[in-house]
């Protein structure tokens, strides 16, 4: 079986506000991304998704779209972003987009129409009800700053729903005339080059709830229908659902036979991987792994540490979550929603250089695609003194230059992190450039090692037993050979023993990426010595060559 680019991918996740300004108005914009993309050449990213660049009030960065077949005048023009695919293109990397399709925008022309008559064309469009839905508390998804996820809008007369925030009222997806709507904006941006999406909120694009009794039907078929009009546009384009779902209903996403959406975060092994670096025990993460259900072919799996979300704890038992929580985000302002951290991961870890590297690596070793977010390659810290979570969305940090690069403008959309440990002074892309040693460099070596071992994204995956909790032992089996990845999630050193549940050929094995120079591993893998908070990366074997 062929693999498919999104298999082999290297996902690089940004907001255009607040990456790089070209013109001094303060917000980040297309042409400064544009002169930024030798720089993600170089870290060796394969594919960038860009958080929502669409006209929008930005009353929710953006995921507020009031037209979406536009860029947001303060980024660009459409213009520009063909500009941007094209210059992608020409170093070899792929652009996917946000898909917010759930809700618009209550500032969108459609909204606008839909509530200010019942003969408007849009009325449909959207969600409403007559009578106070019964249970228009239930399903908020922001608590303590969403009230309900029905509210009354005053010119309409009506109760409308709205998932998120009351300034997103929800699309009427059951409304064919939507479905062929949205079926013409995914359109729109195939012919403009994207090679995907990364779709919001999946699972409540495709409810269907009824005010009435407060219930809602999923269809799963919509989503036959999205893939199909994305396949018959651009046969590779692929969609990234989020859908924080309990696993019982992931494989719903994808399709029984694989003939839905091709990529879905993994949000089980995120939460785990938390608990396992609070812990300093892989058995969360054998557990995620293994509790995974095996994915229908072509389909795979997103891996992620922080996006731009606060991480969402609320998959684990109560004592997980305490445990996350004392190590990563004790005090009330890391937290939010009631069950998540508001931080990048550099502060989480305490700037620990080898606690860092070891987080990404783990993540890097489990299946699937994996997604970094902006300014996580040079550790980035965050300011707490920003609301929700804009405590994570500050802006990047280049040079210890004014605003940290960013902008010239003395009023950043975001303020830029200035002061402490993770203020630009301290933690800029110039300084770690020019250091082979510096964290930076360490993400360019380990991506390229990354892009070398493509058994990750495209091998199946079998937990080894390492008779030791603290240490993670995975094998990949792919068409291009064996990988066996050694983890040591504790402090102190372990050796183990795998004699038996791996074969080297020969040749093999060869360290392909670790903490340190080890000395080689024996054929039979009976002894693999891996340092406290070390890892490795041990090629068993190659199709092809040595
Ligand atoms: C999920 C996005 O990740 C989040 O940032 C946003 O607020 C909501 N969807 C609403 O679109």
């Amino acid at each position: 079986m062929p693999e498919r680019w999104y298999q082999q991918a290297v996902v690089y996740c940004l907001d255009v506000e607040t990456f790089q300004d070209s013109n001094g108005d303060g917000v980040g914009d297309l042409h400064g991304l544009m002169s930024r993309l030798d720089y993600l050449a170089r870290l060796g990213v394969t594919t960038l998704w860009l958080n929502p660049i669409h006209p929008t009030p930005g009353r929710d960065d953006g995921y507020d779209v009031a037209d979406f077949y536009g860029v947001d005048p303060r980024l660009g023009s459409l213009g520009d972003f063909v500009e941007l695919v094209h210059q992608c293109e020409n170093r070899g990397i792929r652009v996917m987009i946000d898909l917010v399709v759930n809700h618009t925008s209550d500032e969108h022309p459609w909204f606008r129409s839909a509530r200010s008559s019942p003969d408007s064309p849009y009325r449909d469009w959207y969600v409403w009800s007559e009578a106070e839905p019964p249970k228009r508390e239930e399903g908020v998804v922001f608590p303590g700053y969403q009230r309900g996820t029905w509210s009354y809008d005053e010119e309409a007369g009506l109760w409308y729903h709205h998932r998120f925030y009351e300034f997103q009222p929800d699309l009427n997806w059951s409304n064919p005339a939507v479905r062929e709507e949205i079926g013409r904006v995914v359109a729109f941006w195939l012919e403009l080059g994207v090679s995907g999406f990364r779709m919001d909120g999946a699972p409540f694009v495709i409810e269907e709830v009824h005010p009435d009794t407060g219930e809602r039907t999923m269809h799963y078929e919509w989503l036959n229908d999205l893939r199909d009009h994305i396949g018959w546009r651009r046969g590779d384009g692929a969609v990234l659902a989020e859908a924080n779902v309990p696993r019982e209903q992931l494989l719903e996403f994808f399709g029984p036979r694989g003939d839905r959406l091709q990529m879905m975060f993994n949000f089980a092994e995120n939460q785990r991987m938390f608990l396992a670096l609070a812990r300093g025990s892989a058995t969360p993460v054998v557990t995620a792994i293994e509790a995974s259900p095996a994915l229908p072919p072509a389909c795979s799996w997103a891996t992620f540490l922080r996006n731009h979300d606060e991480i969402d704890l609320s998959g684990l038992k109560e004592s997980e979550r305490a445990d996350v929580f004392a190590q990563f985000g004790p005090e009330p302002e890391m937290q939010l929603y009631d069950r998540g951290i508001r931080r990048r991961l550099a502060p989480m870890l305490g700037g620990d250089r080898r606690r860092i590297a070891l987080a990404y690596v783990l993540q890097f070793s489990l299946p699937g695609t994996p997604v970094i977010r902006y300014g996580e390659e040079i550790g980035m810290g965050d300011d707490l003194t920003l609301e929700q979570r804009d405590s994570i969305r500050t802006p990047m940090q280049w040079a210890d230059a004014p605003r940290g690069g960013f902008t010239t403008s003395d009023r950043p959309v975001r303020p830029v992190v200035a002061k402490g440990d993770f203020g630009y002074p301290v933690v800029n892309v110039r300084d770690q450039q020019r250091d082979p040693d510096s964290l930076l460099s360490w993400f360019e070596r380990t991506i390229r090692v990354l892009r070398e071992c493509p058994e990750f994204g495209t091998g199946t995956c079998a937990v080894l037993d390492t008779r030791s909790e603290q240490v993670l032992g995975l094998r990949y089996d792919g068409p291009s050979g064996s990988v066996l990845a050694v983890l040591n999630l504790a402090e102190s050193p372990s050796t183990v023993d795998l004699a038996g549940q791996v074969e080297a050929t020969d040749g093999f094995p060869v360290d392909e990426l670790a903490d340190r120079p080890y000395d080689p591993a024996p054929a039979d893998l009976s002894a693999v010595e891996v340092d406290g908070r070390g890892y490795r990366w041990l090629r068993l074997s190659r199709t092809v060559g040595a």
